[in-house]
């Protein structure tokens, strides 16, 4: 494949500091020369601009920075869909979770030209399907999968003027763990399709639950975005998140799901968030967001 790196260095939908260093920590690691490694061509488009919260005002408190962070995914929407115009695969880089209402916007909206819908692979601790009128904390990287499926924040879901921007029948989320009260209401109220949380990888297998979520994703569209948070991973493996939860994917069980999302062959565009490299320890958190990115992309073992 031709890839695409673009670093989305934002922190101003989080409440702890630090994951606007995510990008940056995943170059050091590595990213483009393992990803060559593999045969694939990849060039680095460099960072989206965004402003430092210091020169900011954050606006409402149940969602703060709103007005900043849907300007910052509507250029992040502009930089994915130009990648895929271009033929290129986009890679996105994170930067707290609220970018995928932008890099997804931009897939949603390549396809959309093209009469075609995605489906996306939400693979997260959390659910972030917090409306402003939900959340209990105000950060808006626990909103976007509502934005994206029509429930707002309107500011973040309406980009390029439509809404919805994925179907809840090819929409799954994969490892959660921590969902709030109102978030549980807003999956059923969204019509969320599938929902494996981690009990369901205890029970059956990542195998088996992969399989199924890709199906579910991959089903009439032209494929899926997979939105990765490091924090589905257990703190043990990756401790370099802004919200940790105990309880994650273990190290080859997130190499296994990787693994067999490069077996289908039908991965549109991937992104990574919420890393945190002032919590880090050496950078491994980093470190494992580009080893997961190599099986993403077609690493294996033989
Ligand atoms: N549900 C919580 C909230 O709305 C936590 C969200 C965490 N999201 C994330 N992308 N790490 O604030
Ligand atoms: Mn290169
Ligand atoms: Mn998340
Ligand atoms: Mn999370």
């Amino acid at each position: 494949r031709q890839i695409r790196v673009i670093g989305v260095p934002l922190d101003m939908g989080a409440s702890r500091r630090g994951v606007d260093m995510g990008p940056s920590a995943m170059r050091v690691a590595g990213l483009e020369a393992r990803l060559e490694a593999l045969g694939h061509r990849v060039t680095d488009g460099g960072n989206i601009k965004v402003e430092v919260p210091e020169t900011q005002a954050h606006g409402a408190e149940n969602a703060r920075y709103l007005k900043q962070i849907a300007e910052i995914c509507t250029r992040t929407a502009d930089a994915v869909l130009k990648t895929l115009e271009e033929g290129m695969t986009p890679l996105v880089l994170g930067g707290d979770h609220s970018i995928a209402a932008g890099s997804i916007s931009g897939v949603s909206e390549f396809y959309r030209r093209r009469n075609q819908n995605i489906g996306v692979v939400w693979i997260d601790a959390h659910s972030d399907i917090n409306t402003p009128e939900t959340s209990p904390s105000g950060n808006v990287h626990g909103m976007p999968l509502a934005a994206l499926l029509g429930l707002g924040p309107d500011l973040l879901g309406n980009i390029y003027g439509y809404a919805p921007k994925i179907l809840p029948e090819n929409t799954v989320l994969i490892g959660v763990r921590d969902i709030d009260a109102a978030e549980r209401a807003n999956i059923k109220r969204a019509g969320v399709g599938e929902v494996y949380t981690m009990r369901d990888i205890d029970e059956r297998g990542m195998r088996t639950v992969i399989e199924e979520a890709l199906r579910a994703a991959g089903r009439g569209t032209a494929g899926y975005h997979v939105s990765l948070d490091m924090d589905w991973i257990d703190p043990e493996d990756a401790p370099g998140v802004g919200t940790p939860v105990r309880g994650g994917a273990t190290y080859r069980e997130a190499h296994l799901a990787m693994e067999i999302i490069a077996d289908h062959g039908r991965l549109l565009s991937f992104e990574m968030v919420e890393v945190n490299p002032v919590i880090d320890e050496h950078n491994r958190t980093a470190d494992l967001a580009v080893e997961l990115a190599c099986s993403a992309f077609g690493k294996k073992i033989l």
